[in-house]
């Protein structure tokens, strides 16, 4: 059985520890460092997850999950490299950050996976994209597929993708938040109560993101299937390309994949 060491468990890492447990890996298997030791024991009690320190876990783990904030993340480098066990394998989820950089920290030939997971990992739902580092054979991808696995699904992507992914699924969720946001609004104006209003979205969304995963057809296929001859529904989509929201799109997702090339950049000539 594989032993995993999340270091810093906070959003992300809790997540991924409830996910893996939920998954039935035995909590023996797992352990986790937090820098503060009340939040540290309350995971315990919830978990019953032990916590450690660095070095403590580092020893006892087949692979060491980084999920601190990337501004917080050359200290326990540090730490981290100079403990490892050459040959322990070290998944990064900390957004923008290269495996070239945690490659210069440990020991040489250390295997490194680089995942960029999202938000819906909180209900076991995320989407997350790995890319191999330079030591990282298919075998470690494997064993962090199947570790990302238990809180949602995963791609497999080069590295250099990893800005294009951070746009889409890694702030994606955000954009639907904001269109089911605006939703809301367009059913507020309409007349409707706001809890009424939020629950057709809600479930509206819900209901349209399962057809689209579970169906093979296109999108377009499936907005076609509901647009009948002079309907409602044309009559909303003149005016969403009216108001170029596709553009807008396309412009948004451009511009977040650029700002996350720039991100990246002064994380490494910091
Ligand atoms: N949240 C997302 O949507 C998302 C999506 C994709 C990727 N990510 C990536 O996932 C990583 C974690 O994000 P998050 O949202 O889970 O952040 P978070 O909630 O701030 O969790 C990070 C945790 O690590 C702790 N920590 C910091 N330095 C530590 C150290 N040296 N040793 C042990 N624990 C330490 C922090 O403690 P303190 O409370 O003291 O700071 C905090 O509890 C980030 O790199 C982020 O880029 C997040």
């Amino acid at each position: 059985m594989t032993r995993i060491a999340v270091l810093g468990a906070g959003k992300i890492g809790e997540s991924l520890l409830s996910g893996l447990l939920a998954a039935g890996r035995p909590a023996g298997d797992l352990v986790f460092t937090e820098r503060h030791a009340e939040r540290a024991a309350e995971l315990t009690a919830r978990l019953g997850v032990a916590s450690s320190d660095v070095a403590g876990a580092a020893a006892k783990a087949d692979v060491v999950v980084i999920a601190v904030k990337p501004q917080d993340i050359a200290p326990l480098l540090a730490e981290l490299g100079a403990v490892l066990t050459p040959g322990t394998l070290v998944v990064s989820v900390c957004a923008g950050l290269p495996t070239a950089l945690f490659e210069g920290a440990m020991p040489a030939g250390t295997p490194v996976v680089r995942v960029m997971p999202n938000t819906p990992m909180v209900v076991g739902e995320a989407m997350s994209a790995l890319s191999a580092g330079a030591h990282a054979t298919a075998e470690h991808l494997d064993r962090a597929e199947e570790i990302l696995g238990a809180v949602g699904r995963v791609v497999r992507v080069p590295e250099g993708q990893q800005d294009a992914v951070t746009a889409l699924s890694g702030s994606g969720p955000a954009y639907f938040f904001y269109l089911v946001e605006a939703m809301i609004d367009a059913g507020i104006l309409l007349g409707l109560p706001r809890t009424v209003a939020a629950d057709l979205i809600v479930q509206s969304a819900y209901g349209a993101a399962c057809m689209l995963r579970d169906s093979a057809d296109h999108p377009v296929l499936l907005r076609e299937a509901v647009t009948s001859p002079a309907g409602t529904t044309i009559a909303a989509i003149r005016e969403l390309e009216r108001h170029g929201v596709r553009a807008a799109l396309i412009d948004a997702i451009e511009a977040a994949r650029d700002r996350s090339v720039e991100l990246g950049r002064s994380v490494q000539t910091r």
